[in-house]
């Protein structure tokens, strides 16, 4: 059976997601709602369903299985909150894009309903929704990297976006701490410096230090300073039993197993492979699709939305630690 599918907020990541779910079997996208009516119009035509101009009206009129909340807001994640609410009340499945929320309350009332309304709720966290980044956490589950004791991070793309102070770490960094998290699990402590890019009024780049709850170490280098075109995503994860270097997200991943010099080397194929950043979007919304059509235990589907919470609470850590310089503990 197909899952009715609605999507909320069609701004460019709102029109990628209907049009990723018109091309998924397990989907039927039954329609596009935007507070502008223009973007509601132009997507309604684009994808071929009815356009709304209220998230409520649209709930209640066509009762959808599932809906994406494609909004933006303040950080990114401050319009998330509204639509969410009344998607998850209505008895909806939620995948929300990222970051759940700029404000962790919300975001704890968000999970909680969800919770309370037992429908699934998910995370647009695509970054770790490839091939290599999953043959990458076999290898950690496996046992291949030994005992775990360090991770590297780092990512940087050019974004001018001066909208808040704390915009790069907010809106950027639910990737890169989620990469981590999936990686190395909780963190408990983290750190951070930031800097202004000349010209620049935000904390635009940043370094993290961070100490994950079975006591691996790691670093995270952010920067909304830096354009893309060249590589822009890297994650280094090592134990006593060997080391991996993830480059780009799908690229490549590269095994150095700590007893010996041959290494194993997985490289996206030519033919079949990833080609875009596209592919991430296409890969996440199909695990989810897939994920509430076999009736995967609620907590346990990829990305949910307790995933993507826990990431914003480091980063609201991060973002205390940069007004006071202190270290700051997650779970005190
Ligand atoms: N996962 C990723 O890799 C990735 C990449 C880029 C952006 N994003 C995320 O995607 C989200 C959307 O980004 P965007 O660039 O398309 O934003 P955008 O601002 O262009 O579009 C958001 C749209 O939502 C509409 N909206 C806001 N509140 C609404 C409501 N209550 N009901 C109906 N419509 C409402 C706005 O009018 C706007 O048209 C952001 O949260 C961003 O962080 C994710």
């Amino acid at each position: 059976m197909t899952l009715r599918v609605a999507v909320i907020g069609m701004g460019p990541i709102g029109n990628r997601h209907a049009k990723l779910y018109n091309q998924n079997d397990l989907a039927e996208l039954v329609g596009v709602c935007d507070i502008i009516e223009d973007r509601a119009n132009k997507a309604s035509k684009t994808h071929g369903v009815p356009a709304f101009y209220d998230a409520q009206t649209m709930i209640d009129d066509l009762k959808p299985d599932v809906v994406s909340i494609t909004t933006a807001g303040t950080e990114n994640g401050g319009d998330h909150y509204e639509p969410t609410m009344q998607a998850l009340s209505a008895g909806c499945h939620v995948l929300g894009e990222k970051p759940i929320s700029n404000n962790t309350e919300e975001g704890d009332e968000m999970v909680a309903k969800a919770k309370e309304m037992g429908v699934y709720y998910g995370i647009n966290l695509n970054h770790r929704f490839t091939p290599a980044a999953r043959l990458a956490k076999q290898w950690v589950d496996d046992g291949r990297l030994g005992h775990l004791l360090f991770v590297n991070m780092a990512m940087w793309i050019g974004n001018p976006n001066e909208s808040s102070p704390f915009y790069h770490i907010q809106a950027l960094h639910p990737h890169t701490i989620d990469v981590m998290r999936y990686f190395c699990g909780d963190i408990d402590a983290v750190h951070c410096f930031a800097v202004k890019a000349p010209g620049r009024e935000i904390w635009s780049t940043a370094q993290f230090n961070l100490r994950f709850t079975n006591g691996v170490v790691g670093s995270l280098t952010g920067s909304y300073d830096i354009e893309r075109g060249h590589p822009m995503e890297r994650c280094e994860v090592a134990g006593t039993g060997g080391r991996f270097v993830l480059e780009d997200m799908w690229r490549e991943v590269t095994l150095y197993p700590a007893d010996s010099l041959q290494k194993t080397v997985y490289t996206d194929p030519l033919f079949g492979g990833f080609h875009n950043f596209e592919s991430t979007f296409r890969e996440r919304i199909g695990t989810f699709l897939q994920q509430v059509t076999d009736g995967v235990p609620h907590d346990e589907i990829d990305g949910n939305a307790s995933e993507g919470l826990a990431a914003q609470k480091v980063l609201a850590g991060a973002i205390e630690s940069i007004r006071t310089g202190e270290v700051v503990y997650l779970n005190r």
